[in-house]
């Protein structure tokens, strides 16, 4: 595909990995001389300060944002939203558009995407990411695109070094993405849970965490080890800077979803859903999915939290429990 001189790019759901994406893909366009990227966020408020530090400008509606865009970017929580602002996007966007979406979803939900865009004969890529909010800021996500070639082979064209430091071509079939995504997110759930359970062991034999840490520095120099490792390790759950309990329950169902359908047991991310729906019950919504080591500590008889106190209170047969509501803190039991 040959790509107009001047492109317009817009984005779609800024929440805490769009608008890091977003901002480096205004800096991209702005080194291009291309126009202000166009912004679209259901909740306006969150993006307004965007248009000040970025080379963008926040759209009045999606409508308008469809209607101008050569190239639209989007980010969204999960499948329903993203099926809902696609049949938005479709509808008003210009014939040959291109999508690249980077929620995560399920294949299924990836392939349903592309056939609503091929229907008004626009492109639809799978490009799922890998790397915390703090990855997206720095562009080091890994990218996967899956798709047809013609769109591919333009967003593959900046999406390295502008969104992240290497990207992972899975071809033509929409899905394949989407669907390494959910492969990869076992992984990382699966060390999550791991992680979680080696640190309530060492911890319940008296063993220095700080030194376990070290080893897992030195043995295992993987960014999901050391940096789930750290906040496992400090009980540092804060969700606003990571992936939030709701999102890792979402993808841990995807995983459980594949494993049912192709008759494969995930006893793993089983065990990890039942220690993220503790941490809910116990933290709240906001937490980060690490805090699925709270669930197995509360399993092992340690407190669920140590360091900051998530702790909300519950109401069980009428009486107040302790800790805290709407994050103000009532009393932290200790
Ligand atoms: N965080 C991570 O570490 C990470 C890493 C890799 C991939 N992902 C994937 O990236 C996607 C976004 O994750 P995130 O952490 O950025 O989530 P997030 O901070 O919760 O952002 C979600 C985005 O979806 C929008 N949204 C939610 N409900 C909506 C609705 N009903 N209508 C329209 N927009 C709606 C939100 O808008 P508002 O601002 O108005 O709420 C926000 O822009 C997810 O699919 C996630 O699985 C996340």
């Amino acid at each position: 595909m040959e790509a107009p001189r001047q492109l317009q790019f817009g984005f779609v759901g800024l929440g805490n990995m769009g608008s890091q994406m977003a901002h480096n893909l205004s800096l991209y366009a702005r080194k291009q001389q291309f126009p202000r990227i166009m912004l679209w966020n259901r909740t306006r408020s969150k993006i307004e300060h965007m248009e000040k530090e970025s080379h963008c400008d926040v759209s009045d509606s999606l409508a308008e944002l469809a209607g101008r865009c050569h190239v639209v970017h989007t980010c969204l929580a999960n499948d329903a939203v993203a099926l809902d602002i696609y049949r938005q996007l479709c509808s008003n966007a210009k014939k040959g558009t291109i999508f690249a979406d980077h929620s995560t979803l399920y294949p299924d939900t990836s392939d349903e995407l592309q056939a609503l865009s091929k229907e008004h004969s626009m492109h639809f890529l799978s490009c799922p990411v890998f790397g915390p909010p703090a990855a997206a800021k720095s562009a080091q996500l890994l990218v996967t695109l899956s798709g047809d070639s013609e769109g591919r082979d333009l967003v593959k064209s900046y999406i390295v070094p502008t969104l992240g430091k290497s990207a992972l071509d899975c071809g033509e079939a929409t899905r394949k993405a989407a669907l390494l995504k959910i492969l990869g997110n076992n992984c990382i759930l699966g060390t999550i849970e791991l992680l979680s359970e080696s640190f309530t062991l060492a911890e319940k034999t008296g063993f220095e965490v700080d030194l376990f840490y070290e080893f897992i520095q030195q043995w295992f120099p993987a960014a999901a080890w050391v940096n789930y490792g750290k906040k496992i390790r400090d009980g540092t759950f804060s969700g606003a800077t990571g992936f939030t309990i709701p999102g890792g329950m979402k993808d841990a169902a995807f995983i459980r979803r594949l494993g049912a359908e192709t008759s494969t047991p995930t006893p793993i991310i089983d065990q990890a859903w039942n220690h993220l729906t503790t941490a809910k019950a116990l933290g709240g919504e906001s937490l980060d999915w690490s805090a699925c080591a709270a669930g197995m500590r509360v399993t092992a008889g340690l407190p669920a939290f140590k360091g900051e106190d998530f702790s909300l209170s519950v109401k069980v047969n009428g009486a107040e429990k302790l800790g805290k509501q709407n994050g103000e803190h009532v009393n932290n039991g200790h």
